[in-house]
């Protein structure tokens, strides 16, 4: 039997630390002139020292999971997409399907730069029409302001930190995920990098010393890029779903520029009512971008049922992606019954306390069964 991958939850979750163009004036040689005039940004959140790219990810997820009255347990699989991850190791996926409690969940992180929502989307939307899976979470997520050189006027200006979620669920209904895009050209890897503490550049005091591990970025050429593949990679994904630029009702682009959005919206020759922007409140904030644009457009009614979305992204890599969506769920969501509310709320909690319970259980059995002799002195 066909199955449909349809999106049929959402959340997100930003820092309530607010930085403004004037904030960064008084730390780098800027102004909120130059800022939102190149950019059109004007503020952008960032993470406090208990948020992390996985604490963001697990409000927004839940959230998702909230609106889309979906239990933890059952999902198959959750995506990550991100470029901070909470460590090299294990990933962010691991932990968020453990604070969730989806013990059912298969979870890895997909580092695909700014595009890795997009590409987890569509990678998870082929899980589900394959009938391998039924459920599925799929997570932008970011933590720049922990990669960001924070002298480096270039770059510090441009990004933010944050995260979104959606909650994907296969069924026979035609609609939700129509089509994806993806794409990528490793030879402009060195256009966006993060060169130090992989296994090219292990962390030395030198490498620390040198700024190694901080975002580095050739704007320039990163903005030609970007402007050109938009708007050919949305082109592609509707031509794939057999639908063309007239048949849009919103595009959610990756937030990276009020310039380089403009020319795609140019190109496809959509109007202002047909794009989605928010990056004037959050900046640039990598793979959390689109997911984030996609919750407050539903969240102020720029999405109806039936309407055609195409979400798409650009990034590191360098990559792109672009997925077409048909809306299929009827707005404003009912909110669920309190006592799945209170129920999913018991989940997560117990979640916390099996994990500690286990840890302290492992410590003890260490201390009764494998105590090595010179230790008992
Ligand atoms: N404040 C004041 N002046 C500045 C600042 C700043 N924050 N930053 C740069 N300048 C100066 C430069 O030094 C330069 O001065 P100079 O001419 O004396 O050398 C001048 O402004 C112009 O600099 P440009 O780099 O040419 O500025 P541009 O118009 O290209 O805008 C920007 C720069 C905003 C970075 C643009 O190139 C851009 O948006 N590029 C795309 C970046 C992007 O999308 N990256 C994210 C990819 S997604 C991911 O995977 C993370």
């Amino acid at each position: 039997m066909t199955q449909y991958a349809h999106i049929v939850g959402w959340g997100k979750y930003v820092p309530e630390r607010v930085l403004t163009n004037d904030d960064l004036s008084q730390m780098v040689n800027t102004s909120d002139e130059w800022i939102h005039s190149r950019t059109g940004i004007r503020e952008r959140r960032i993470a406090s020292e208990q948020e992390t790219t996985a604490t963001m990810s697990v409000a927004a997820a839940q959230e998702a999971l909230r609106v889309a009255d979906v239990d933890p347990a059952n999902l198959d699989l959750i995506i990550v997409g991100t470029i901070t991850p909470e460590y090299l190791f294990p990933s962010t996926a691991c932990l968020v399907q453990d604070a969730l409690g989806a013990r059912r969940a298969a979870a890895f992180d997909l580092s695909a730069g700014c595009s890795g929502f997009v590409y987890a989307l569509g990678m998870a939307s082929h899980a589900l029409t394959s009938g391998a899976y039924q459920l599925a979470l799929v997570i932008g997520a970011e933590t720049l302001s922990r990669i960001v050189d924070w002298t480096d006027r270039r770059t510090c200006v441009l990004f933010g930190d944050g995260a979104g979620a959606v909650v994907l669920q296969a069924n026979k209904h035609p609609g939700g995920i129509l089509s994806s895009v993806l794409g990528a050209d490793g030879s402009g890897g060195e256009l966006l990098m993060l060169p130090g503490g992989g296994s090219r550049l292990p962390p030395t005091l030198d490498s620390v010393t040198n700024g190694m591990h901080y975002l580095h970025m050739d704007g320039r050429r990163v903005y030609r890029f970007a402007s050109k593949i938009m708007v050919r990679a949305t082109r592609q994904a509707l031509e794939k779903a057999g639908l063309s630029p007239q048949d849009l009702s919103l595009l959610i682009p990756h937030q990276a520029n009020q310039r380089i959005i403009d020319s795609a919206a140019r190109g496809l020759k959509l109007e202002d009512s047909q794009v989605f922007v928010n990056l004037d409140r959050y900046g640039n904030t990598s793979s959390a971008s689109v997911p984030l644009a996609l919750c407050e457009a539903v969240e102020s009614r720029r999405v109806e049922r039936d309407d055609t979305l195409v979400l798409v992204g650009f990034g590191a890599g360098l990559t792109w992606a672009a997925v077409t969506v048909r809306w299929s769920v009827p707005l404003p969501v009912a909110a669920p019954p309190r006592w799945r509310v209170a129920v999913r709320w018991a989940r997560y909690r117990w979640s916390a306390v099996r994990r500690r319970a286990l840890n302290f259980l492992w410590w003890l059995l260490e201390r009764l069964l494998f105590l090595r002799p010179e230790d008992k002195d």
